[in-house]
């Protein structure tokens, strides 16, 4: 079917459904370009709790419809091609985190949001790449920390925060292929561009950047500097709406070959399918939803995070 087409027969199906079109910012531009709602972990999940749409499609990966299904149990949350997964995500499971957390008596357990529903229900607190700093903050000085999965954005959150933490060592593998090395050459080629790398990004590529920010960091950084050029150390998708957003500056990726082919899964075909036959739906067992929406829940709330069993 033609794109127009494909699009119009979007639009009626989600105004038949009461259905809302959320996507990430690495999604494709035509996926983002169609989306009621595109942003980063925590701009999505909180416009999941907010938003009053029956039916939610999510644009997204695996682990992020699964939050939007926890944080709103009772709406229809679709995952336009369920084989969209995040490998971050698959390197933590629940029983090892257990097993983590036994080895470490009364420490404080943030997940990454990038992990699955019960690695969330084992932990005391979520995070994303945007809060992460402000969420190890919020744990008591006296408390160990464990922090899964992501080991660079753990390593990063120690340097910023001053804190010792025990990192899971999982990481992104599409993040991993940013180096030092591709800093300079582009730095050779763009001298007057600021370097802005994800959290994800290996150490030394955290080093040698000017910022490291969210996928939404990056967008608010981008709009409120008096640069002109940005060299952008994350996954090209976000190029879309840096440009859109700032078409007056220039956005050169540091590596366009760093593509998530799982964010590239979802397209405007599954869409339509997705909300023509209101599957695949994205469910999580009722005890294991009910206690990781508490860890994702602490992310909205304020005051100091201890175990959740000590609540
Ligand atoms: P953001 O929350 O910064 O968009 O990151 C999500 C992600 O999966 C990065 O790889
Ligand atoms: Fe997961 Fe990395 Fe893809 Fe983000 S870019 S969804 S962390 S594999």
């Amino acid at each position: 079917m033609h794109e127009k087409s494909l699009r119009e027969s979007i639009a009626s199906l989600k105004r038949e459904r009461g259905a809302v079109i959320m996507a990430h910012n690495y999604q494709r531009t035509e996926v983002q370009d169609i989306a009621d709602f595109a942003g980063d972990s925590l701009e999505l999940a909180r416009e999941a709790r907010q938003n009053d749409a029956g039916v939610v499609v999510f644009c997204g990966v695996h682990f992020m419809a699964e939050t939007a299904s926890l944080l709103a149990p009772e709406k229809v949350v679709l995952l336009p091609d369920e084989n969209a997964g995040c490998p971050m995500a698959d390197m933590a499971d629940a029983s090892a985190v257990l097993e983590m957390k036994n080895e470490h008596p009364g420490a404080v357990v943030i997940c990454y949001v990038n992990s699955t529903a019960a690695v969330k229900a084992v932990s005391d607190a979520c995070c994303t790449s945007s809060n992460a700093v402000d969420i190890v903050g919020r744990v008591p000085r006296d408390r160990e920390i464990i922090f899964v999965p992501d080991r660079y954005l753990g390593a990063q959150v120690m340097k910023v925060s001053r804190r010792e933490m025990h990192l899971w060592p999982g990481y992104c593998p599409v993040h991993n292929r940013f180096s030092a090395e591709l800093i300079s050459s582009g730095k050779d080629l763009h001298p007057e561009a600021v370097v802005m790398v994800h959290p994800e990004c290996v150490e030394e590529v955290c080093d040698a950047a000017d910022q490291v920010l969210s996928t939404g960091g990056m967008c608010s950084f981008a709009a409120g500097s008096n640069a002109t050029e940005f060299i952008v150390g994350t996954e090209p998708g976000l190029l879309h709406r840096l440009r859109k957003e700032n078409p007056s500056r220039k956005f050169i990726p540091m590596l366009e070959e760093a593509v998530c082919s799982d964010m590239k899964l979802c397209t405007l075909e599954k869409i339509r399918d997705a909300l023509d036959r209101l599957s695949p739906r994205i469910v999580v067992d009722e005890s294991t939803a009910k206690r990781a929406a508490v860890s994702v829940m602490r992310m909205f709330e304020d005051g100091p995070i201890t175990p959740v069993e000590e609540l």
